[in-house]
């Protein structure tokens, strides 16, 4: 080839791969619009539905703070950032967005004014929604209280705090379109995939995640980390070793206490409260399809989980805080336990699972109130209990129930889920 041609070639390649990254990269604006449409009184009831199925206000309202106002900081392993003004102000929220604007947003990840969207804000489960739904979620909030209010600047760290850098975590992770019914599945088992891969994005916590951030598609409903807390696998949990119905199930995912396996804690809290607040169908057909996720890790055979005749020293301290601190609500003979036939401790994944996190989680941060009953508060243990009593009280309730199975380093792990708590 003459040297001319070497050179032109790579100047094509050049000015293709320039105009390849500009596209990736860059996306229009969406023209404002003065007015968003009005919309019908069943529009608006849909619509506050599915942004309950979507817990819109979980992340877009802050402690305190105006109702989808944002400012809720999300913590990231690429740093914080903080959730946007989804209320009609014209200002500070998305007045100005067209139904247009807000369907592209939901579906890619892209604002308005065309910036890219950072995946925290879960897209890539609502881009399987349908244009129905989408349209009654934008009317709904169109009809909320516009509150001016500006979140604080985003943390992110270098080289995440570029955006338009998201565009390749897309071309990654932004697969899918809105869900087409399984034909031989029932018309109840398609509702409830519906609002598990859709709107309740029930996989970006229950899966774990890849190192940059997205959910490994081999392993969806496995079981992930988030904010410290393990979501447990949704797989196999018909058949598991402690198995569900469809009655617990229900009763859990609404903010209730399911008979013999206790209540949501920690960041499933409010998903529950959300789901809570839907027809009593949805919530029946959530439950049917999870309870249809199959077991797919191959995973080693534990041994079975027995209790331990003898505890150990360590244990039998646990037990005599745990007569002190815990007995007046979980011991045996507590109104909690016989009133409202709440179950023992040691039903609880708290304390059957493999991994001690939810129990220390809940005992450091307890349970807040809640719109749930009155009753289904628990106090913080953080201040009151030191490591030595924490990790005393939780080999006491493993060995109860799974001494078999003991959790190693319960002192290490506190310490550092302690320190975790300390960040911004
Ligand atoms: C897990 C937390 C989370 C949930 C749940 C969530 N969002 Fe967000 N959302 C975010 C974050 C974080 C951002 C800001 C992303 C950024 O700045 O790049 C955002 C941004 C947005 C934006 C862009 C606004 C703007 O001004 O750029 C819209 C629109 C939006 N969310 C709508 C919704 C709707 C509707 C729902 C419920 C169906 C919802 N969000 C649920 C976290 C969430
Ligand atoms: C914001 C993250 C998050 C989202 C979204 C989420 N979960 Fe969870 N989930 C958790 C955490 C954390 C726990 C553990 C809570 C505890 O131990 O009290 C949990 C617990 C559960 C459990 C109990 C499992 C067990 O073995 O004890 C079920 C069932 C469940 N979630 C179902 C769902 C479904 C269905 C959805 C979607 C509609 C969903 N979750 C969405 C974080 C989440
Ligand atoms: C004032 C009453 C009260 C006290 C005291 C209390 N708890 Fe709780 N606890 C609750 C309530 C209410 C719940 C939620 C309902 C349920 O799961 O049964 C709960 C739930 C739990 C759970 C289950 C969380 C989950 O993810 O399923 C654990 C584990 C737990 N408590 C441990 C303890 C321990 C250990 C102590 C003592 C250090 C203690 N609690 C003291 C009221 C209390």
């Amino acid at each position: 080839m003459k040297r001319r041609t070497i050179i032109g070639a790579i100047l094509a390649i050049g000015v293709v791969g320039a105009g390849f990254a500009f596209w990736m990269m860059w996306r229009p604006e969406i023209s404002p619009v003065s007015q968003p449409q009005s919309a019908s009184h069943e529009s608006l009831d849909r619509g506050r539905r599915i942004v309950e199925a979507g817990d819109c206000a979980v992340c877009h309202t802050r402690p305190g703070g105006a109702y989808m106002a944002g400012g809720l900081p999300l913590v990231t392993p690429f740093g914080a950032l903080f959730t946007t003004n989804i209320t009609p102000d014209r200002e500070t929220g998305i007045g100005q967005w067209s139904l247009d604007a807000f369907e592209r947003a939901m579906r890619e990840g892209i604002a308005r004014d065309g910036h890219f969207l950072y995946p925290a804000f879960p897209y890539v489960h609502y881009r399987k929604m349908t244009d129905a739904d989408i349209a009654d979620a934008y009317a709904f909030l169109m009809s909320v209280d516009p509150v001016k209010y500006t979140a604080p600047e985003n943390r992110m760290i270098f080289p995440m705090n570029f955006r338009p850098l998201v565009s390749f975590w897309n071309l990654l992770f932004l697969q899918g379109n809105p869900l087409a019914n399984v034909l031989d599945q029932s018309a109840r088992w398609n509702r409830g995939r519906y609002l598990v891969e859709g709107p309740g994005h029930c996989s970006s916590c229950h899966s774990p995640l890849n190192l940059i951030g997205g959910e490994k598609t081999s392993e969806l409903f496995n079981g992930g980390i988030v904010d410290g807390w393990t979501a447990p696998a949704l797989r196999g949990m018909a058949t598991a070793e402690h198995p569900w119905n469809e009655a617990q199930l229900v009763a859990y995912l609404t903010g209730e206490v399911a008979d013999g396996h206790g209540a949501a804690a920690g960041p499933m809290l409010p998903v529950s409260l959300s789901i809570a607040q839907l027809p009593a169908e949805d919530a029946h057909a959530i439950a049917q399809y999870v309870l249809d996720l199959k077991n797919t890790s191959s995973g080693v055979t534990l041994p079975p989980c027995t209790p331990e005749a003898k505890p150990s020293a360590k244990a039998l301290m646990g037990a005599s805080l745990f007569d002190g601190a815990c007995a007046s609500c979980h011991g045996t003979a507590a109104p909690m336990r016989v009133i409202e036939s709440r179950p023992a401790l040691v039903q609880t994944s708290a304390v059957t699972a493999d991994s001690p996190r939810n129990l220390i989680q809940t005992l450091l941060q307890g349970i807040p109130m809640s719109t749930a009953a009155a009753s289904h508060y628990m106090p913080a243990f953080a201040q009151n209990l030191d490591d030595t009593h924490l990790a005393a009280i939780a080999e006491y309730l493993r060995n109860e129930r799974c001494a078999t199975r003991p959790w190693t380093d319960l002192e290490k792990t506190i310490k550092s889920i302690r320190a975790q708590e300390q960040q911004p």
